[in-house]
């Protein structure tokens, strides 16, 4: 007898968490160290890990102590590198580097060697490279006994090395401009500001470090073998994870990650003489639209499982509070509610589109990386009897997820003509039609604009409701986190392809397109005057993108794609100072709001640059389904009355 899809499911799946961890986690000598120059307003925390926060409550007293500066009369501010020799008490200490070894020895030579494969993509990204040939291979003469054997590299803090051996003048810039943007706490590094224009007063909260926006940020470090700064944004965010929030009386649930965060310096009670830095996060309570970013506790998993593969240092997932905190995290996202759909049910603006442009409900960015996190996050948790529910919970909904977007979400040519002839108001359980969906929705430019290869995975799908705007971020997160299959991973390519003129032209890459005009747009977005037709979030377009459609194509081996985007960019995005984004339908003008030396411009455009050099490094974000996932997930389309997609797996793992 063959079991019902979600029994059989949960047969495969139970205790299917890799069990990656030996040893039982528990604080090392200097990750006391680290919570001791924790921030003073710890101290507010609500107890949602009674355990560690003992130890916090603790050790922050003391850290009152030693964050003195007496006899200092200089305020600090977040962004500007503390002089530690400067001040004569000040103990805040460094985190530990994962490992000894040095850029000087390691990256440099690296970095050449790539750069140089990168020059010979295609023949034609990076053109300056080839001018600087001969001087690349002088350093490399010079470095030979360094080089790495083209891997990421060990570690290291390499910004002397980086001028030594960089040859691309574009890339110089933006590392620079990238360093410029670090914010430092208590001496060390824990993150990048989201844009710092020297000559701009409007900066809003663009002086804040996003959690969104560090992780390009992130990951450019991460590949230059500089572990410091993103090991400590990990741990720092974490903290404000279990801030106390709320927003007119409400708390919102124990596991959000806030959107942003600053450091801001100020009096220590009772004594002038002092200063003190804090750590403030905007958990949406101050945002414009005092919207929840969904999102970032999503990336915060993403880029610690980077980290650990980039690094080779899992000590920090093994952390008992940072495994808390991945818990804590997916208990909000896995929670039940009233929902219908595997999908998660979230408001408008909580992602990267951070204002109201109608993406309310099941949104496809969130949903890719909730995806992409419940992969990750069950790589990193270590088994133990208490987290057996939450694991279980966790494998059902990937099949859960994966089944309803591919199956759901995505549209070619072939689907639009099924939906075209969709009969309506179908009562029953096997429904081809299940979401009520009256085909007149079928708007005339989706008709024009669906080339004849390739497809992709709609924004939205609610009752009788589906946004057929195509949406990047999704798309592309979708490719790399496995959520779209490998087949309908080569069709968004195709249609990006098919499409560039529309979705690169001047610039890469339209955050979503087709923009909401007229009454469409006077409804959706509440007339909003940033988000005019073909403006920042409504059609806009936004380098930043350009790195994770560079690691989508890197999975899906059609580098060549992305590095054509680079080269789009590459001809004006340093002249224009690298704005937040493009306006216009081909992306010809700079935002008109766009602030500029917007840092994860910059950072997109670094990590795209890595990663086009070193294509393997990629893997430290990209996912793929294991045979469990891949068996469980048959087992449930051959339940699926609609659809029977392949053979039954001959390996009836999961037959009673
Ligand atoms: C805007 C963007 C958001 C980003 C923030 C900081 O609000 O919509 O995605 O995180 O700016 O750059």
């Amino acid at each position: 007898m063959t079991m019902g899809t979600s029994e059989a499911v949960l047969q495969v799946l139970s205790g299917a968490v890799p069990h990656l961890f030996g040893s039982d986690p528990c604080f090392s000598k200097s990750d006391s160290i680290f919570l001791s120059r924790s921030y003073i307003r710890c101290r507010k925390k609500r107890g949602s890990r009674p355990m560690q926060l003992l130890n916090y409550s603790r050790m922050l007293k003391s850290s009152i102590n030693i964050h003195r500066f007496p006899g200092v009369g200089r305020v600090l501010y977040g962004n500007i590198p503390i002089e530690q020799s400067a001040f004569g008490n000040y103990k805040c200490q460094r985190a530990e580097s994962a490992s000894g070894v040095t850029a000087e020895d390691g990256n440099g030579a690296w970095y050449v060697d790539n750069a140089k494969k990168f020059s010979t993509i295609n023949g034609m990204v990076n053109a300056p490279n080839v001018l600087e040939l001969k001087k690349v291979e002088e350093l490399k003469q010079e470095k030979e006994g360094f080089t790495s054997n083209g891997d990421v590299p060990a570690t290291g803090t390499g910004r002397d090395t980086f001028h030594k051996v960089s040859i691309d003048p574009i890339e110089d810039e933006a590392w620079e401009l990238l360093r410029e943007s670090m914010v430092y706490y208590c001496g060390s590094p824990i993150g990048t500001i989201a844009a710092k224009d020297p000559n701009s007063s409007n900066v809003l909260n663009y002086d804040q470090v996003f959690i969104r926006d560090f992780i390009p940020s992130g990951i450019a470090f991460l590949l230059k073998g500089e572990y410091d700064i993103v090991r400590n944004f990990i741990l720092h965010t974490l903290q404000l994870q279990s801030w106390e929030k709320t927003m007119d009386c409400h708390s919102p649930g124990q596991g959000l990650m806030p959107a942003s965060f600053k450091v801001r310096t100020i009096p220590l009670d009772g004594d002038d003489s002092a200063m003190e830095e804090v750590l403030d996060p905007d958990f949406g309570e101050a945002a414009i639209g005092r919207v929840a970013p969904v999102d970032s506790g999503l990336w915060w998993i993403i880029l610690l499982r980077a980290y650990g593969k980039c690094s080779g240092d899992l000590s920090v997932q093994e952390r008992v509070d940072v495994q808390t905190g991945i818990k804590m995290i997916l208990r909000l996202c896995l929670a039940d509610g009233f929902d219908m759909f595997p999908t998660l049910l979230v408001t408008d603006g909580s992602c990267m589109i951070d204002r109201r442009m109608g993406i309310h409900g099941h949104p496809l960015e969130i949903q890719a990386l909730f995806y992409s996190a419940l992969l990750s996050a069950r790589e990193m948790l270590a088994p133990e009897d208490g987290s057996a529910d939450l694991i279980r919970a966790l494998n059902n909904r990937l099949v859960a997820l994966s089944f309803h977007i591919r199956e759901y979400y995505w549209i070619d040519m072939k689907k639009l003509n099924e939906i075209y002839r969709y009969k309506t108001e179908e009562y029953s359980y096997d429904a081809v039609n299940k979401f009520n969906i009256y085909p007149d929705q079928i708007s005339p430019w989706l008709v024009e604009w669906m080339p004849n290869k390739g497809g992709y995975l709609i924004g939205n799908l609610q009752p009788a409701h589906m946004d057929f705007r195509f949406f990047s971020l999704g798309n592309l997160w979708s490719m790399v986190s496995g959520l779209a299959t490998v087949d309908q991973s080569h069709a968004i390519l195709d249609l990006i392809e098919a499409k560039w003129a529309d979705l690169v032209a001047d610039m890469p890459f339209k955050i979503c397109y087709p923009a909401l005009e007229g009454q469409e747009w006077q409804i959706i977005t509440g007339s909003d005057p940033k988000n005019t037709p073909w403006s920042y979030h409504n059609g806009g377009s936004w380098p930043t993108l350009l790195w994770q459609l560079t690691v989508a194509c890197i999975k899906m081996n059609r580098p060549e794609i992305a590095a054509k985007a680079v080269q789009v960019a590459e001809k004006h995005i340093s002249q224009d100072k690298w704005p937040e984004y493009y306006d216009t339908k081909r992306a010809r003008f700079i935002g008109k709001q766009a602030q500029l030396f917007q840092t994860w411009s910059i950072a997109g455009y670094l990590v795209a640059k890595l990663l086009l050099a070193d294509p393997s490094a990629a893997r430290i974000l990209t996912t793929e389904e294991d045979p469990e996932l891949v068996n469980a997930f048959s087992c449930m389309i051959s339940a699926n009355p609609r659809r029977k997609r392949g053979p039954k797996s001959s390996k009836q793992t999961y037959i009673v």
